[in-house]
C-alpha cells in the first residue's frame, strides 16, 4: 500500500542488489530508465534521455520509502499526468503495450534491485 507517497516494506522481504539494479536500470528491455534519465555514474552509456530529471543526488531528495513508491506506482507520488511509467502496477493506462497487459513491467526483485542502486546516487 502506498500511504502518503511512501511504501516502506521491501517487495521481496529482502534488500535489493545494487550491482544488478544498475544493470536493470540501463537495460533497454527492462528498466530502460536511461531512456529518460541521465546520471553521472552511467555517463559512459549511449542514448541518454532528458525527458525526466537527472537522477544525480536523488537519494538526497527522497527517502527510500518514497523512491520505492515512485518505482511501484509513479502516478501516486508524482501525479496522474507524469510520463514516468509505473513499474509495478497492473494498470498502466491506455498506452500499455500489449505484452505488458496483466503484467507489471518489472518484477518485485528488479524493483528492489533498482531501488538499491538509486539510493546510492547521492
Ligand atoms: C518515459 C520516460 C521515463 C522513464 C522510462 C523513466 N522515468 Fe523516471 N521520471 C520521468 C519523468 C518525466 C519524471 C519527472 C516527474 C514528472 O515530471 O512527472 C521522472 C521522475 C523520476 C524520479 C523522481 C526524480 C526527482 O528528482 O524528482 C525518480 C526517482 C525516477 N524517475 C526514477 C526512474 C527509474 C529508476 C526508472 C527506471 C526503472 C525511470 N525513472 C524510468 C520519466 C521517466
Amino acid at each position: 500500500m502506498i500511504d502518503d507517497g511512501k511504501f516502506s516494506k521491501s517487495l521481496t522481504g529482502a534488500a535489493g542488489d545494487a550491482v544488478k539494479g544498475k544493470k536493470t536500470f540501463a537495460n533497454r528491455k527492462l528498466g530502460n530508465c536511461l531512456a529518460c534519465h541521465i546520471n553521472q555514474d552511467l555517463a559512459d552509456q549511449p542514448f541518454h534521455g532528458e525527458i525526466g530529471p537527472a537522477l544525480d543526488g536523488v537519494a538526497e531528495r527522497y527517502d527510500e520509502a518514497t523512491l520505492r513508491a515512485i518505482l511501484i506506482d509513479s502516478k501516486k507520488v508524482l501525479g496522474e499526468d507524469t510520463m514516468m511509467p509505473s513499474f509495478y502496477r497492473l494498470k498502466n493506462g491506455f498506452r500499455t503495450q500489449k505484452k505488458f497487459l496483466g503484467k507489471t513491467i518489472l518484477n518485485a526483485e528488479q524493483v528492489e534491485d533498482i531501488l538499491a542502486y538509486i539510493i546510492t546516487l547521492k
